[in-house]
């Protein structure tokens, strides 16, 4: 079988070029915040994987990387609501300031989560960094505080994202086929 997955794509979203135009606007922005302060970044598996390290070669300062992995969502593209933490951090944060950085804020329930669980180690400030934003299907008050697109309620893939596991390693974002999730 022909493994090629470009028909599986109703549209390209947003270009190689246009995604690291936006991270390196969003590293622009947290070298600002950080120039001073004791940073860990936390990126949130797996989806950010492509993000993060892309946003942190932008980042010439020292810094601490953690990582903490969260499934929400199954072989479907609607969040079940529940979070499992699939992996847990391993770095001590206390007094150091943390920024979470996630792919997507869709509902916020990963995101708000993943904020209470670093809160909870005494860290000096939480702040939250996603690639794309769905603001139309919040269903928790949170905002991010430094965000690089905001999108229509569309389930995306590619950059990281994925569906069924599948498309991660796409070098753009795409609007899946409604077909390839329904078939
Ligand atoms: P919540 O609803 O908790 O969702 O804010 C955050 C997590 O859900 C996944 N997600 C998506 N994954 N395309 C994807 O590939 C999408 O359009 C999408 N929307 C949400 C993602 O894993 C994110 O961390």
């Amino acid at each position: 079988m022909n493994q090629r997955f470009d028909d599986d794509m109703e549209r390209m979203l947003f270009t190689p070029e246009e995604i690291d135009h936006t991270v390196h606007r969003l590293a622009g922005e947290i070298l600002t915040q950080y120039l001073d302060k004791p940073l860990t970044i936390i990126s949130v598996l797996t989806g950010s994987l492509l993000f993060i390290s892309d946003l942190i070669r932008l980042l010439p300062i020292r810094l601490h990387l953690d990582f903490i992995g969260t499934s929400s969502y199954g072989d479907n593209t609607t969040s079940s609501g529940t979070i499992t933490i699939t992996r847990q951090l391993r770095l001590g944060v206390k007094e150091r300031h943390v920024l979470v950085v996630d792919d997507i804020l869709d509902t916020g329930q990963t995101l708000s989560q993943v904020v209470d669980i670093v809160r909870a180690l005494h860290p000096a400030d939480v702040k939250t960094c996603v690639l794309l934003d769905k603001p139309s299907r919040r269903t928790v008050d949170i905002k991010p505080d430094f965000r690089g697109f905001a999108i229509p309620d569309l389930f995306v893939v590619g950059y990281g994202l994925d569906y069924a596991e599948q498309y991660r390693n796409l070098p753009y974002i795409a609007v899946l086929k409604e077909s390839v999730y329904r078939s």
